[in-house]
C-alpha cells in the first residue's frame, strides 16, 4: 500500500509546523479566554459597587392593593412604580410598558395596565404580563422595607 491508496497525504499539512501552529493559536484562545474573564469579573465587580439605595416613600404611601409613580430626583429622575398586593408586601418596577414604552397609568385588582397604550396588564406582585400584547415582564428592583420607609436599589 502507497501513502495516495489510504489518501492521508492530500489534507495534511507539513508535519513540522503544525504542532507549533496549533500550540500559538490555543495560547491565543487561552489568552483571549483569560482577558474575557478579567473582563467580565471587572464589570460584575464595578456593577456591585455602583449598586446605591435611595429612598422611595414611606410604607403608609402605598394602599395594599395599590400603588404610586415615584420620581427619584436623587437618581437622574428615574421613575419607579412601588406596589403593595398584599399587606407588608411591597414590589418595585420600572413603570415603563414592556410592549412600547408608555408609563403605566392605573392598578386594578391585581393588575398594573397600560390604560393609555394598547391595554397590557402586569400582575402586581411579579410584573408578569396577564395580557398583551406586551410580551416581556416588567424590569423589578429591588426593594427593601427600613423604619417604614421603602428602600430601592439602583445601579447608577
Ligand atoms: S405600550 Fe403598553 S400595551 Fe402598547
Amino acid at each position: 500500500m502507497t501513502e495516495k491508496d489510504h489518501g492521508c497525504r492530500t489534507n495534511a499539512k507539513p508535519a513540522g509546523k503544525e504542532p507549533l501552529g496549533l500550540s500559538r493559536r490555543n495560547l491565543f484562545s487561552a489568552i483571549a479566554i483569560a482577558a474575557g474573564s478579567i473582563g467580565l469579573s471587572s464589570i460584575a465587580t464595578s456593577a456591585q459597587a455602583a449598586s446605591k439605595k435611595y429612598k422611595v416613600c414611606a410604607t403608609k404611601d402605598i394602599k395594599v392593593g395599590g400603588g404610586s409613580i415615584f420620581k427619584i430626583s436623587a437618581a437622574g429622575g428615574i421613575q419607579i412604580m412601588v406596589t403593595q398586593p398584599k399587606p407588608g408586601v411591597f414590589r418595585a418596577f420600572n413603570p415603563a410598558c414592556t410592549h412600547q414604552g408608555i408609563r403605566l397609568s392605573k392598578i386594578a385588582g391585581s393588575n398594573i395596565l397600560c390604560e393609555k397604550g394598547h391595554g397590557a396588564a402586569f400582575d402586581t406582585t411579579t410584573g408578569k404580563v396577564t395580557r398583551g400584547p406586551a410580551q416581556i415582564a416588567l424590569q423589578k428592583y429591588t426593594l427593601t422595607v427600613e423604619n417604614k420607609s421603602l428602600y430601592v436599589t439602583l445601579n447608577s
